[in-house]
């Protein structure tokens, strides 16, 4: 029986290319997806909150093609670390992390996605980046999407709804399996695959008021992505035997609000549609039965050709990993109060705290959600994201954020549990490791990191790097592999 963290454990910390590096028209990049989310520090706390999942507009899609004034667009400046990487990584070795996740920017490699050769200065960015990391001690955690495709493929293609993106993904995927190869360990072909479902811009790229049948599309889009997925671990395995390809959700971890039978039925249905679908095809190969009834209720249309079902069974993913911030209750009462929280809104649990955003907090949330992941599917499992977002005050350089530190800690020992139960987990990347623009309500005000980043909402600031209280807890922690959390 297992004790505690085994000696490999791969400590990490994890970013996104849009969220975190700037530089968004330099050495050829084209203009990506992200590019064009707008936002105006000037709103109020409900304002921003609207505009975390609202649908992407045709309007507003066609304003932001041609803004030229980039205070609006927070995507476009992150925290400058395509700049900065190599102070910042300077960093993360003082911390001690053992493996580091950033995505590579589609837009870099092939500016406008259906080119027909890369922009070499894109993968130059990414082979200097990755030896820095290796340099440092770092493993490579490659996300080959987090969710910013070229703008390009939504104007003249549709984005994901359009099979034609399969084969331009899978150019860019062939790219970065020549010319990276060796530099990563891990792949991620892409983040959250069951974003589009609840963020269907920012997921799979879709633009409601050009859809008629907008469930139907989201549906059509996620199918492209997993015959992507699939044919992605194809290709990795082929060109680089012995790769690590895995698949990643957002966990929505869900309870029975009672234990009254319609709640519990209705927790194994969310649990099915927003969870497991994914999981489901990914890790098994095919489309689960559950999923039929549901696009038969709910009258979703999805185009699949013949050999789908071959390529989703014969290449299924090497590990398993997801996102975990919070969980929520199912209940079929209608009057339950609501919660909020990561790319979607629930139910309240009465037992729990939440955070400044109202992300209900549950570290025993996140043992469930390894053991059910490992029982249903027995592959090794990586938390790719898990941190806390909060308003940090910085005082002369320092940043007392023992709330995220107790956040870190109760998570923690709840993942050291989990292995006891014998669940084969072999690495965290903490979210947002040093701060960046949030991806929801996109403001650099909610901070995940461990390095406090001098920037605010409106880009203004010396975006210096300073240590908060929890870069030291992390670092011992990783000294320690996770011993002796009570004592810290
Ligand atoms: C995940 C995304 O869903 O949640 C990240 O993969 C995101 O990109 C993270 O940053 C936290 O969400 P937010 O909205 O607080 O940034």
């Amino acid at each position: 029986m297992r004790t505690g963290f085994p000696k490999n454990f791969l400590w990490g910390g994890a970013i996104s290319s849009s969220q975190a590096d700037g530089a968004y028209n330099e050495d050829g990049k084209g203009l990506d997806t992200q590019d064009l989310r707008y936002f105006n520090s000037e709103w109020t706390k409900e304002e921003r909150d609207h505009h975390r999942n609202i649908n992407m507009t045709s309007e507003r899609f066609e304003k932001a093609l041609t803004a030229t004034d980039t205070t609006y667009y927070p995507f476009r400046w992150g925290i400058d670390f395509y700049h900065d990487y190599k102070e910042d990584l300077a960093l993360m070795e003082e911390l001690g992390l053992k493996i580091f996740r950033t995505s590579i920017n589609w837009a870099r490699i092939f500016p406008n996605g259906d080119d027909a050769a890369p922009n070499e200065a894109g993968i130059q960015f990414y082979i200097d980046l990755f030896d820095e990391c290796h340099k440092r001690g770092m493993k490579v955690f490659a996300t080959i999407l987090h969710y910013n495709i070229p703008v390009h493929l939504v104007t003249k293609y549709g984005g994901w709804k359009n099979r034609k993106l399969i084969d331009f993904y899978l150019r860019y995927a062939r790219v970065l399996f020549e010319r990276l190869g060796d530099r990563v360990d891990y792949w991620l072909p892409f983040n959250e695959i069951n974003a589009g479902k609840f963020n269907p811009y920012n997921g799979v790229c879709l633009i409601k008021d050009r859809e008629k049948d907008y469930e139907s599309a989201i549906y059509q889009c996620l199918h492209h992505q997993l015959i992507a997925n699939a044919l992605t671990i194809k290709l990795a395995h082929e060109i680089i035997p012995g790769s690590m390809v895995g698949g990643m959700i957002a966990r929505f971890t869900t309870y029975p609000a009672t234990c009254k039978p319609d709640d519990v039925m209705q927790s194994i249905l969310d649990e099915q549609y927003s969870n497991y679908f994914y999981t489901d095809v990914m890790a098994r190969g095919k489309y689960p039965a559950y999923m039929e009834r549901y696009f038969n209720d709910n009258n979703i249309k999805i185009e699949k050709e013949a050999g789908d079902d071959d390529i989703l069974r014969e290449n299924t993913v090497d590990f398993l990993s997801f996102s975990y911030y919070m969980s929520m209750v199912a209940t079929t009462d209608k009057n339950w109060d609501r919660a909020s929280g990561n790319l979607v809104t629930g139910n309240k649990n009465p037992y729990l705290q939440a955070s400044e955003w109202g992300w209900q907090i549950d570290p025993v949330g996140l043992r469930i959600s390894l053991n059910q992941m490992y029982d249903r599917y027995q592959l090794p499992i990586f938390i790719a994201e898990n941190g806390i977002g909060a308003i940090d005050q910085w005082h002369d350089g320092k940043v007392h954020d023992s709330y995220r530190i107790d956040y870190l800690r109760d998570h923690f020992k709840q993942m050291k549990e989990a292995i006891i139960d014998g669940v084969d987990l072999i690495g965290y990347t903490m979210w947002g490791i040093i701060d960046i623009v949030s991806c929801g309500t996109i403001e650099m005000k909610k901070r995940y990191g461990v390095i406090y980043v001098d920037r605010d909402d409106r880009g203004q600031g010396t975006n210096k790097r300073y240590k908060k209280d929890s870069f030291y807890w992390y670092q011992n922690c990783i000294k320690m592999n996770g011993e002796d959390l009570d004592d810290t």
